[in-house]
């Protein structure tokens, strides 16, 4: 039987800094606010002319490299985004696939906004776990500046864009396998957090609105976000017998330090176990996990064989939880 390894990862930001005292220029807001509420300090802004699929597909070439796997190999493109290059169509995931000189690869987007890259971590392991693909390369990259509302202060101070990427690859060894993926949604909760115009269900046809902006019931959405992050993880150490200790790094979605930290001690997870990149690169949602993984890559802190905890929460509302060795070098 064919298994799913966690084979790599790589990550993009863009070089522009927005600080909390350049947000507090725009909207009604201080850093002290943003720093107390959320924990987040500041958070990379893209370039106008550089798209989700300019930054997914930088993210992708450093993961392709770091996996070992001949980019010639790579047989599907799964890409996490809120903030496609254009609604609809093309897939962000074909546009990567052009940048990095492959054609002939399967390639689409997936939409479960703060949990896309969980989600594709679960799509890639059944692919290669059914013996349909070999060597997945999932990409979770976002411009959400470009979605995001400059005159709401309730959103605008949340957001940055980014990019991750990581390649799942068959193996025969049970023990690099990833270990588990558990999604879930809950429809009911939709306008909780969402991006109300451009599609059939607006008010306006796409056509006519200006401008597609995220907006969310910031306190509502919180509370379910708590809430949700820690049961999915309960569930997912219980399905699968093991318990936090087993954890080297959990590596929750970077949403709002309040969160992580009400979340980390519900789990019991000690300091060191959890990772946190919230203050520089604020909420960057398909894309917080992949960056957050490559972040402690980096450092140094990530060692092959490590056991990762993937925990995401987002717009839907979907949920997921994964939990993976490191099989990267
Ligand atoms: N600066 C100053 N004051 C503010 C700001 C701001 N940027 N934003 C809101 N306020 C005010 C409000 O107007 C309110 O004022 P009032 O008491 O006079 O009415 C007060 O601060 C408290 O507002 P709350 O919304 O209750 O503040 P809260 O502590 O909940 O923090 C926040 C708001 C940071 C948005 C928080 O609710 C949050 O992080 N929510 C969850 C976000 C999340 O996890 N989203 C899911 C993933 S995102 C995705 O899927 C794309």
């Amino acid at each position: 039987m064919a298994y799913a390894s966690f084979r790599s990862i790589g990550a993009y930001v863009p070089e522009r800094i927005l600080s909390n005292d350049e947000l507090s220029k725009m909207v009604d807001t201080s850093d002290e606010w943003i720093t107390k509420r959320t924990g987040i300090q500041e958070r990379r802004i893209a370039a106008k002319d550089e798209r989700t699929s300019d930054m997914g597909a930088n993210a992708a070439k450093i993961a392709i490299e770091r996996s070992g796997v001949k980019k010639e190999d790579i047989d599907m493109i799964i890409c996490a985004t809120i903030s496609p290059d254009y609604f609809n169509m093309p897939s962000t995931a074909t546009i990567i696939s052009t940048k990095l000189g492959l054609s002939q690869v399967t390639a689409f987007d997936i939409s479960a906004a703060c949990t896309g890259f969980v989600y594709i971590v679960g799509i890639a392991k059944a692919f290669i776990e059914s013996g349909m693909k070999k060597n997945i390369l999932i990409v979770g990259s976002e411009k959400l500046s470009a979605i995001t509302d400059y005159s709401d202060r309730g959103t605008c101070i949340l957001f940055g864009d980014g990019a991750g990427a990581a390649v799942i690859s068959a193996t025969e060894d049970k023990s690099e396998a990833i270990v588990d993926v558990n999604t879930g949604s809950d429809g009911s909760y939709a306008d909780l957090l969402m991006t109300p115009n451009g599609g059939t269900g607006s008010a306006h046809d796409a056509l006519e609105s200006d401008k597609v902006c995220m907006q969310m019931k910031g306190n509502e959405t919180f509370k379910v976000a708590v809430r949700t992050l820690t049961s999915d993880v309960k569930e997912i150490l219980e399905k699968n017998s093991m318990n936090s200790d087993e954890i080297t790094h959990f590596i929750p979605h970077q949403a709002n330090y309040r969160i992580i930290k009400a979340v980390g001690d519900a789990l019991k997870m000690r300091d060191e176990q959890v990772v946190l990149t919230v203050a520089k690169y604020g909420n960057t949602s398909g894309a917080s996990i992949p960056m957050a993984i490559n972040d402690i890559y980096e450092s140094g802190k990530l060692k092959k064989g490590d056991m990762l905890l993937l925990d995401a929460f987002g717009g839907g509302l979907t949920w997921g939880s994964a939990i993976l060795p490191f099989m990267g070098e």
